[in-house]
Order: C-alpha cells, then sequence, then structure tokens
C-alpha cells in the first residue's frame, strides 16, 4: 500500500515533536509533503524554529517546514510555557537549526498542495490550534472536498478542559478556528484529551525511550522528564501524556484506538465555556455527525509502536 500523504500543523511543543519523529521513522506508511507551523505552546518564531530543529535531530534536513500563522482568527494568542517551558522544546540541550525555513507562508502551502495533488489523496495532521487549517478552507473552500481525512489532537468530553475547566489548549486558543474546521465537511478524526491522557509516559515506558541509547531516544526521554510536570502536579499521573503522537499513530495503526461517529460542535460564544467541544457522545440531539471523536486507546500497543519506529532513527 503506498504510503499517505500528509501535511502536519503543528506548534512544538514536546509532544508535537515525538508526534514528528513518529512520522519521520515511518516512510512506509507516511509520506510527510511539509510541516506548517502554527503559534500555540508557544510563538510561532519558536514553533517553526522547534520543526527545524526536530526534523535536524531525526537525521531530515531535507523535510520542508513552512510558517503560518503567528495568532489566532480574532483573539490574542495564548501560549502554555508553563507546560513547555520558555523554548517550547524544554528538557534536552538541542542545537539550533541550519535548515532553511520556507519561504512560502504555511497557509498557501496547505492550499497548493490540496489543489496539486489528486483529490482525497492528502491528509491533514493538526497538532496545535487550528487557525492555519481554518484560514486555508476560508480563503479557499473548494479545498475543502479535496481532503482526504483531517486527523487532528484536540477537544475532550468525559475528561473535560486542561487549560480552562471546560476547554482542551487546542480548540480554547482558537475556537473560531476550529468551528470553521468542525464544520467544512471534510471526514474528520479528533484525539480528544480522552483519549490521550491514557497514553502516559510511565517511568518504565521513559526508560525504553533512553535505554534505546541514540540522540532521538535520549532526547526524547529528556523531553518528557520536563513535559510531565504540569500533568503530574495537576492530575496525579504516573507520566506525561503523550498528545500529539496519538495522531500519527492513527495514520499507522488506526486499529490502536476505538472512538464513535458523533456531533461535535464547538462554543465560540459563551466566555465561560468558550472552546469547549460538545461532543454527542450519548446521541441525544438530531444534529448530524461530523466527526470520529476516540474514546481508547490500546496503550501498551501504542508504546510498543512509538518505541520501535523511534529505534528506526
Ligand atoms: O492540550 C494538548 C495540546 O495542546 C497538545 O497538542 C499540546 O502540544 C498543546 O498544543
Ligand atoms: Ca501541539
Amino acid at each position: 500500500m503506498a504510503p499517505r500523504k500528509i501535511i502536519i500543523d503543528t506548534d512544538p511543543g514536546q509532544d508535537d515533536a515525538v508526534a514528528i519523529l513518529l512520522a519521520l521513522a515511518s516512510p512506509d506508511e507516511i509520506d510527510l509533503l511539509g510541516i506548517t507551523a502554527v503559534a500555540g505552546n508557544v510563538p510561532l518564531a519558536l514553533t517553526e524554529k522547534n520543526a527545524r530543529i526536530v526534523c535536524e535531530l531525526a537525521g531530515k534536513p531535507e523535510t520542508r517546514v513552512f510558517a503560518g500563522h503567528d495568532a489566532p482568527i480574532m483573539r490574542k494568542l495564548v501560549t502554555a510555557e508553563h507546560v513547555h517551558g520558555k523554548t517550547g522544546l524544554d528538557g534536552p540541550t538541542l542545537p539550533a537549526p541550519t535548515m532553511p525555513l520556507q519561504d512560502q507562508h504555511g497557509v498557501d502551502f496547505i492550499i497548493e498542495t490540496l489543489r496539486a495533488e489528486p483529490k482525497g489523496t492528502v491528509t491533514l495532521c493538526p497538532l496545535g490550534p487550528l487557525t492555519n487549517i481554518a484560514v486555508a478552507l476560508q480563503r479557499a473552500p473548494d479545498i475543502a472536498e479535496r481532503i482526504e481525512e483531517i486527523v487532528l489532537m484536540g477537544g475532550a468530553y468525559f475528561e473535560v478542559g486542561n487549560i480552562t475547566p471546560a476547554a482542551e489548549f487546542n480548540i480554547y486558543v482558537d475556537p473560531e478556528a476550529a468551528k470553521v474546521v468542525f464544520d467544512c465537511g471534510a471526514p474528520i478524526t479528533v484525539m480528544p484529551l480522552d483519549v490521550t491522557h491514557k497514553a502516559l509516559v510511565t517511568p518504565a515506558r521513559n526508560d525504553a525511550f533512553r535505554n534505546l541509547g541514540t540522540p532521538v531516544g535520549v532526547a526524547v526521554a529528556e523531553m518528557t522528564d520536563f513535559f510531565e510536570r504540569f500533568d503530574k502536579e495537576k492530575y496525579g499521573s504516573a507520566g506525561a501524556p503523550l498528545h500529539d503522537p496519538c495522531v500519527t499513530a492513527y495514520l499507522i495503526q488506526p486499529g490502536l484506538f476505538t472512538g464513535r461517529h458523533i456531533n461535535v460542535e464547538i462554543e465560540t460564544q459563551s466566555e465561560l465555556t468558550l472552546g469547549m467541544t460538545v461532543a454527542d457522545w450519548w446521541g441525544v440531539t438530531d444534529r448530524p455527525a461530523n466527526a470520529t471523536f476516540m474514546g481508547d486507546i490500546d496503550a501498551e500497543g501504542f508504546f510498543t509502536l512509538l518505541t520501535d519506529r523511534l529505534a528506526r532513527l
């Protein structure tokens, strides 16, 4: 089977970094056409730089990295240095990138690629706020029917919020963008906190990364050593939740995940619940289903896949 052509839209972020590494380690399943950076965990100047740092860590400096939007569609940017550190990639000491940033704007790259590739053959993988994807859809509505699938990390239902009591960070930062994406009609698969909070880097799992003994394995272990503080303090969890790598793992081994095809709406009006993903998990409305919302993960299988693939870099 030919590898899936994808664009990763991302705000690295340690977990974004692991998602990108997993994609770059899996060329038989994933043809990474490009990476578009967006402001989110840290400002755009850092997310685009971090994306290039990660590509060079993977030994793939030929990967094309584009800068997208530096702020949400109509709100002030909210960042998450309290989780990811000042650089967004705190933990390991990694060299500044030497590979170039592409001149083209990330949104132009998304539109151009979807129009150039055969219809229904490109998957978009947003790992941060949905600003770039939404602006591409607003500027070029024709691309919506050309998208094979949007597989995104964001939202929450049973797990409720991680940045407010009601909202998950990626959706909260740009709720208007999220509404554009969830209303666009393309097939959407959602990796919410309900799943990613079950993908925890326990000490044994982090030792497996470190014991790879490679620059990638050690760097990932050091990233999660840093990244886990927030969730351990807040939730008392057993380790860092690997949110974004769930997206990449789904592309490689979809059977690791189970969920429901349901209606998901985005709260954009109420300040109290702004950015909430109102998921009709129990089918109590007649609102049309617009997303496959994942609810469970085979965590052991996920970490076996991830560790095996990271060993290849
Ligand atoms: O809420 C978790 C999400 O927000 C992840 O994508 C993490 O990288 C941050 O962007
Ligand atoms: Ca992210």
